[in-house]
């Protein structure tokens, strides 16, 4: 069974899929540290050297060849995955178990706000304009999410409460 977590920058993706993993006997597959292992850069040189669009022709890429290997497994997506190159329809070829997980504008700031460095679509971003460039990037983006098959909703909640809910669901 593979199991795909998707969502916005710091929705948790990487923190439930590793503790989902843990408790189901998963291995775990973040697509961002594949990429980073595959082109031997951090995804912040790639933005940098070569540019968003060479970065998501590698995303497809790296995705496509994950889900190829049919192995059971959970693949946490990067914030951008399901909003290109058709990535929704590719993995809805291979997979029934896609959860979104879903967060608040204000959830977004508050867990964005000290780590932008690491995030180069916001890092140049002032503080005070992240509220307006996250309300319209999350609502050209939420079409693409809501296609998963399941959403949960983050806000407020411990990593193994949210653990248990994608569970509750998979049983
Ligand atoms: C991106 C999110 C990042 C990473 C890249 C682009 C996006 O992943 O894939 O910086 O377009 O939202 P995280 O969601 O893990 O931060």
């Amino acid at each position: 069974m593979t199991i795909i977590l998707l969502g916005y920058m710091a929705s948790g993706k990487s923190l439930v899929s590793k503790l989902l993993g843990k408790q189901l006997g998963l291995p775990v597959l973040d697509l961002d540290d594949f990429i980073e292992r595959k082109e031997e850069k951090t995804i912040r040189e790639i933005f940098e050297t070569k540019g968003e669009i060479y970065f998501r022709m590698k995303e497809h890429q790296y995705l496509k060849e994950v889900l190829e290997t049919k192995q059971a497994m959970i693949v946490s997506l990067g914030g951008g995955t399901p909003c290109y190159a058709n990535n929704m329809n590719l993995i809805h070829e291979y997979t029934t178990h896609t959860f979104y997980l879903q967060t608040s504008i204000p959830e977004i700031i508050n867990r964005v706000k000290d780590e932008k460095a690491k995030r180069p679509l916001i890092s140049a971003i002032a503080d005070e304009d992240l509220p307006e460039f996250i309300g319209k990037h999350l609502f050209e983006r939420n079409a693409f999410y809501q296609q998963a098959t399941h959403t949960v909703f983050t806000d407020k909640k411990q990593i193994e409460e949210l653990v248990l809910e994608i569970e509750t669901v998979l049983n």
